[in-house]
């Protein structure tokens, strides 16, 4: 059964949510306050569907609503993809919960703000859930759904369901910790990363190669607990016997880290970060990852349609 969709913020991420529902064949209003941003939002999705050679006939299904009460008084479930600001995100589910009829499922692509917090002026909190997408969200098939405290299992089911429906890989995150699952993986090792680094073991440009060369190029298909249960976990107890005590424990954000923000030392937006970059290489840099992510987007659509 399609349900109806309303997503709150058309900007990077709100738009292509949107995209996704309205590509499986739901209904779909998308609201933004701004005008600017909702109204070249219909052109942002369009180019979406090209991108993956989908038929655009499936963008008639979304509506572009200014009304924040007429977006979401029919929805079935709404996917928040406003500022990460706590205020701003509390101020709208607190609105969501006025606006929406019962049993909507009121869901926050926040990325690290507690959905509890998010939802705290909801009177039903039971169906306030974290939905967190990956950027972009219409390429990467990952979205943790996140239970908070007051958050029943059976909105977390609903939730996944759907997700599942529109070919995402949900998956249950069960308790609502800072940084989910997979940024608190991703930032344990950009720790690591920063600190070899800053010791002097190797440069920038090394520690990426070692990754993307070495275990990164696995990754894909072999999560990291299926590679301990592949090689033997007494290999994995091994190593660590050895290797624990010597990973970074630096308190808080590494110095090297700071120092780099505060020379103004931001990344490929200043031509200078962990490594110098000069326009054209990081344009390059963003051609590479796009044309990796629409490739495995287009074979999981192809693999669908069969
Ligand atoms: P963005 O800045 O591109 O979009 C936010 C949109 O919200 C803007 O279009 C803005 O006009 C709109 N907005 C402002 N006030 C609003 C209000 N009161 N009600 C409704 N909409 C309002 O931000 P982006 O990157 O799309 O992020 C949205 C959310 O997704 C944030 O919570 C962010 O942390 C999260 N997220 C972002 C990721 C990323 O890589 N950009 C990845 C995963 C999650």
């Amino acid at each position: 059964m399609k349900a109806k969709i309303a997503v709150i913020g058309a900007g990077l991420m709100g738009h292509g949510i949107a995209q996704i529902f309205a590509a499986a064949g739901h209904k779909v209003a998308l609201h933004d306050p701004d005008a600017k941003i909702l109204g070249s939002a219909k052109d942002r999705i369009a180019a979406i569907f090209a991108l993956l050679e989908l038929d655009p006939a499936g963008m008639a299904g979304i509506s572009y609503e200014s009304d924040f009460g007429a977006a979401v008084a029919d929805a079935d479930f709404v996917f928040e993809a406003g500022p990460e600001k706590p205020e701003v995100k509390r101020a709208i589910f607190k609105n969501l919960g006025e606006k929406t009829k019962p049993g909507a499922i009121l869901c926050t692509n926040t990325s690290a703000i507690p959905i509890g917090q998010i939802g705290e002026e909801v009177a039903d909190k039971s169906r306030v859930v974290g939905t967190h997408y990956w950027n972009p969200p219409h390429l990467v098939p990952l979205v943790e759904v996140v239970q908070a405290k007051d958050t029943s299992l059976a909105t977390v089911e609903k939730t996944i369901v759907l997700l599942r429906d529109v070919g995402k890989s949900p998956v249950h995150v069960r308790r609502d910790i800072p940084g989910f699952i997979g940024n608190r993986l991703q930032h344990a090792m950009k720790r690591e990363a920063i600190a070899l680094v800053a010791d002097g073991v190797c440069d920038a440009e090394t520690l990426d190669t070692v990754v993307k060369e070495g275990f990164g190029a696995r990754l894909a298909v072999l999560g990291p607990l299926e590679q301990s249960d592949l090689v033997g976990v007494n290999l994995t107890l091994d190593i660590h016997k050895t290797l624990i005590t010597h990973l970074d424990r630096t308190p808080g954000p590494h110095p090297y880290l700071i120092e780099l923000v505060e020379k103004g030392h931001l990344g490929m937006s200043t031509g200078h970060g962990f490594r110098d970059w000069t326009p054209q290489q990081a344009a390059e840099v963003r051609k590479r990852l796009s044309d990796f992510l629409v490739q495995s987007a287009r074979m999981l659509n192809q693999k669908k349609k069969r």
